[in-house]
């Protein structure tokens, strides 16, 4: 579904209009393009008090041009990403040093701008640290709501020395692959991470299965993981067979048409993997039956819940104990949604499934990865443009659109993006992470 008011916003009559009238004004988003640099201009690391990260090294392995002090006024000084370290940041002095930093460089930002500040976890022994690095929760999520001209800002706490680990996370966050994923805090355990041989291929010889990849979010996600490499299984009912086995085709995959809420749905896929197993396992598949609850019949509500999170636990658990994940690389990613976060009018099943994922998620990250070596995090999509949500009434889709920082409804790809940096085995530290991919909607923010 075409967004209009983007297109036409961004003419000359109508942004002229849009700025008299005072209707938003969203900039067309910047996503990666094969050949092109990541970012149009440098970085700039800037540091809050001391450093307990030390991220210098890691930038400078991204290949990016970074400065440390803002050169403003000059022709070249249209900074394309900003790395804060504030992970030193324990009291008032060290927000005040916050504002110090970033202060002078708001004014030489390049649209489609990457603002990164690198925090810690807050102490639950030292409630002066723990006040100012939650501080930055804050901080960041008004950063993301008033930066404008598509630009983005996020919170990443390290573990301290650990700013290696979080070398995949930095490379997505300052890049177009992030485009659509603002205000988002994401947490980077310590740990060694895997380094890929081509940061351009990181799945290569990795097998990933997709559920729902005839369509819509599905599709993009395969495509997305076989342009970085991986071998993938595609999944759909088999009423979608058609359009499954040409998306399998195209990518140089097989298809598995298959109803994921079966009961022996786990046992047909491990039947199906290739030898070595499987390491990228992304529940995509999902559906709504809207209704209020005082409308909801019982078939509605049970089969919201089977398919969006019945079938992601049995699916899951059948895979984890048969041993199909690959230790080391195996990756789980389920979908959420931020209906599962904020609720929505007609959508009491979808919610409480979609909430179900994040709760899944967050009990099941930490005995995976210690049990099988397995990662298991979620992306929580916001308003993303598909057939799902063509379907949304023209009032609704319009304000789902509107009501974000980036004011403008999100593509497949923004969700395939954010699922290759999880599915990476450079994410190996990144574990028990919902990330929301909304353009910081205002709902449930
Ligand atoms: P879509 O409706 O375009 O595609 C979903 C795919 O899942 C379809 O190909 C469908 O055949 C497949 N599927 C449904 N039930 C299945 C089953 N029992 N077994 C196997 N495959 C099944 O949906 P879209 O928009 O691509 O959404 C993908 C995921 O993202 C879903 O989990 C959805 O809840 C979630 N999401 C989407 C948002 C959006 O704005 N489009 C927002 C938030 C979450």
């Amino acid at each position: 579904m075409p967004d209009r008011y983007l297109r036409l916003s961004n003419s000359g009559a109508g942004r002229f209009l849009a700025r008299r009238v005072g209707l938003p004004q969203p900039v067309p988003l910047r996503r990666w393009e094969p050949g092109r640099t990541a970012l149009d201009g440098p970085v700039l690391r800037l540091t809050a008090g001391t450093s307990a990260a030390n991220p210098a090294a890691v930038l400078a392995r991204t290949g990016l041009t970074v400065h440390t002090s803002p050169k403003t006024g000059a022709a070249d000084a249209r900074y394309a990403g900003v790395v804060l370290d504030a992970t030193g940041v324990d009291g008032l002095d060290g927000l005040r040093a916050v504002h110090g930093a970033l202060h002078p460089a708001m004014r030489a930002l390049a649209d489609d701008a990457r603002l990164v500040v690198l925090g810690s976890a807050p102490d639950p022994l030292d409630h002066h640290q723990a006040a100012a690095q939650q501080g930055l929760e804050g901080f960041v999520r008004s950063l993301g709501k008033e930066a404008g001209r598509a630009r983005t800002a996020q919170l990443v706490r390290v573990a301290p020395g650990s700013a290696d680990a979080a070398e995949s996370t930095l490379r997505f966050l300052l890049s177009p692959r992030s485009a659509f994923v603002s205000g988002q805090v994401i947490t980077v355990g310590a740990g060694g991470a895997v380094v890929p041989d081509d940061w351009e291929r990181p799945l290569a010889g990795l097998t990933a299965l997709v559920t729902g990849a005839a369509r819509g979010i599905g599709e993009a996600v395969a495509e997305t993981l076989a342009r970085d490499g991986a071998r993938v299984v595609c999944l759909d009912v088999p009423r979608a067979a058609g359009d499954l086995e040409a998306v399998a085709a195209r990518l140089g995959g097989s298809a598995l048409p298959l109803d994921i809420s079966a009961d022996d749905a786990g046992a047909v896929i491990a039947g199906a993997l290739p030898p070595d197993g499987l390491d990228i396992l992304v529940h995509n598949a999902g559906i709504t039956r809207d209704r209020r609850l005082a409308n909801m019949t019982e078939e509605r509500w049970s089969s919201v819940l089977d398919v969006n999170l019945g079938a992601v636990l049995r699916t899951t658990d059948h895979l984890l104990s048969a041993g199909a994940l690959r230790r080391g690389t195996g990756r789980i990613i389920g979908t959420a949604s931020i209906a599962g976060i904020a609720g929505n009018t007609g959508q009491t099943n979808y919610a409480t499934a979609k909430a179900g994922i994040i709760g899944l998620v967050r009990s099941l990250a930490p005995r995976a990865a210690a049990e099988h070596g397995v990662t298991v995090n979620a992306v929580a999509p916001g308003f993303i443009e598909t057939k799902m949500t063509a379907a949304v009434p023209l009032f609704i889709r319009e304000a789902g659109r509107r009501m974000s920082s980036l004011g403008q409804g999100g593509q497949p790809v923004d969700v395939a993006e954010t699922i290759a940096w999880l599915a990476s085995p450079a994410s190996s530290a990144v574990n028990g992470q919902t990330v929301r991919v909304c353009g910081q909607s205002l709902l449930g923010a």
